[in-house]
């Protein structure tokens, strides 16, 4: 039988189509990027320097608000604006949403934790665990504990000033506590969890910088022993593990012992273990699953929260004009006879400004934020972004990006009220808060983070004075301001003095 004409034209056009496809796709190129050198890829650039400034640099050099490195054959991919970050991880999330991290998750024994997992259903079926605890619609499940905490803290602060960084930790800590595990804020001041979430952390920061757990680029570097020099990593990931071990049962087991005796849950205080043992069904029934999401959760949000408050201590110090400006608002608005909360919240914008200007200078996960994966290739502004690649999101040069933020290097809080009618310029704030990440790998804490914060600021600045410290001879001390090259820098120590201003 004749081979039909139409069947052979259409052979020859899905041949000629696919050859078309194909050609395209290799011939399109990767984004700019610094020449690569075998085997190392760009990783002497990363050496002993903070990536940011690396990475601006390469922004500034190339001219592209999207730059491609290899690192040791990987390829990774630095957003260096807003609108990039906005396209590729949030319109395009489908397949920008998975994590990279190999080692960290099974030599670190992170791999219980959502932060590190690659997306899929595992991912999908925590994370949506915590949707409802963290819905920003429903704020009284975090205020009151986050008050609680901050009114205790503002007690230990007025008794030991010196201690503020251990009192931030305190707060934070048990404020977290709390809503996760359902404990008494008040009993867990001071708790050991709270060092283990702190140390756990690490792990994540320190394994998210660009080049240095070159073992997840070059998978063989995992059968290199630790006492070889160079395999630190190995080391670290031991050290790491036993605070993960720590974080994930501990504060749940201590839960468990206190209150709950087998599914018996009254006694212990409404908090998001206490809501998924009494959904008690599906993936709910499994106690290793509900506690994972916990520690998660109490992971993320520790140390986060602790490092971001730092920031606006040492804000404050270099812009006491802001402060009084802030007093003033406080003073207007609340007067001297009772401290802030919650419902004075609308009324006073320029807290509000402090509060997010904070979160742009902070530099904490918003100098990289949490790099992600892309599950499949990709194209964007012509530029082929191969699959596999990881997407890392210069955060610092995005939140002093001149069209978004007029004179970036200085701390004002005024750029975003406007000044046509004195309100808030919501855009601009939404702009402010992108170092809590983007598309479905946002941080879940957002919105519980925002108001402890607010909170914990609007009450400081009702009653303290924030200055430069003085040394024993009455020398003011300098703050310093060098900061260390890991996703959360704070300032390598700053002390501040901290007076009251009313009783
Ligand atoms: C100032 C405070 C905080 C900052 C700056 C912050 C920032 C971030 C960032 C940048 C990410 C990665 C987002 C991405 O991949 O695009 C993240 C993820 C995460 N954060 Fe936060 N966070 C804060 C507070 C919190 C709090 C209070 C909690 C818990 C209640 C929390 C829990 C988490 C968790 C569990 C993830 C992993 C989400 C996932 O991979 O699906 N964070 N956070």
């Amino acid at each position: 039988m004749p081979f039909p004409v139409e069947l052979l034209f259409l052979c020859w056009s899905v041949t000629v189509l696919y050859i078309l496809v194909r050609f395209n796709k290799t011939r399109r190129s990767l984004p700019p990027g610094p020449l690569s050198l075998p085997y190392i890829g760009n990783l002497r650039y990363l050496i002993s320097r903070p990536n940011w400034f690396t990475y601006t640099e390469w922004y500034q050099k190339y001219d592209s608000d999207i730059v491609h490195v290899n690192i040791a054959g990987s390829s990774y991919i630095i957003l260096n604006s807003l609108e990039a970050a906005t396209e590729l991880l949030e319109r395009r999330s489908g397949i920008y949403s998975s994590r990279w991290g190999i080692h960290l998750r099974y030599a670190g024994r992170y791999k219980w934790s959502f932060v590190l997992m690659p997306y899929g259903p595992e991912w999908k079926a925590q994370r949506k665990l915590c949707t409802n605890m963290f819905n920003p619609n429903n704020p009284d499940e975090h205020e009151s504990r986050e008050l609680k905490a901050t009114r205790i803290f503002l007690l230990k602060l007025h008794k030991s000033p010196n201690d503020l960084f251990q009192h931030l930790l305190d707060m934070a800590g048990s404020t977290i506590l709390s809503i996760v595990y359902g404990f008494d804020v008040a009993a867990v001041q001071h708790s050991l969890h709270t060092v283990n979430a702190e140390e756990g952390a690490q792990g994540f920061l320190q394994a998210s910088i660009l080049g240095n757990f070159l073992v997840d680029d070059v998978p063989w570097l995992r059968y290199v022993p630790s006492w070889f020099p160079g395999a630190s990593f190995q080391a670290q990931a031991q050290f790491w593990r036993k605070y993960m071990e720590k974080i994930l049962h501990g504060p749940f087991d201590e839960m468990k012992n206190h209150f709950v005796s087998e599914r018996n849950i009254s006694g212990l205080e409404s908090c998001f273990i206490s809501q998924c043992l009494g959904k008690a069904s599906g993936e709910c029934d499994d106690e290793m699953f509900i506690k994972s999401v916990a520690a998660s959760l109490y992971l993320g949000g520790t140390d986060t929260t602790v490092t971001t408050l730092k920031s606006f201590f040492l804000a404050m110090i270099q812009y006491p004009e802001c402060q009084k400006k802030a007093q003033q608002e406080l003073d207007c608005i609340i007067g001297r006879n009772r401290l802030p909360d919650f419902a004075d919240r609308d009324t006073l914008p320029y807290i509000e400004a402090i509060l997010h200007e904070t979160m742009r200078r902070a530099r904490i996960l918003t100098q990289n934020g949490l790099p992600h994966l892309v599950s499949e290739e990709d194209v964007y502004n012509g530029y082929r972004i191969p699959k596999n690649s990881i997407v890392i999101t210069n955060m610092w040069a995005m939140m002093r990006d001149e069209r978004n933020f007029k004179d970036p290097f200085t701390f004002n809080p005024d750029r975003y009220i406007r000044p046509a009618d004195g309100q808030l310029d919501l855009d601009l704030l939404k702009r402010a808060t992108a170092g809590f990440g983007f598309g479905r790998r946002i941080c879940p804490g957002k919105h519980m983070a925002l108001s402890a914060m607010w909170i914990a600021i609007a009450s400081i600045l009702s009653v303290f004075e924030i200055s430069k410290a003085v040394d024993e001879n009455g020398q003011v001390i300098e703050p310093s301001m060098k900061f260390k090259s890991t996703l959360q820098a704070p300032s390598q120590g700053h002390r501040v003095g901290i007076k009251k201003s009313v009783e």
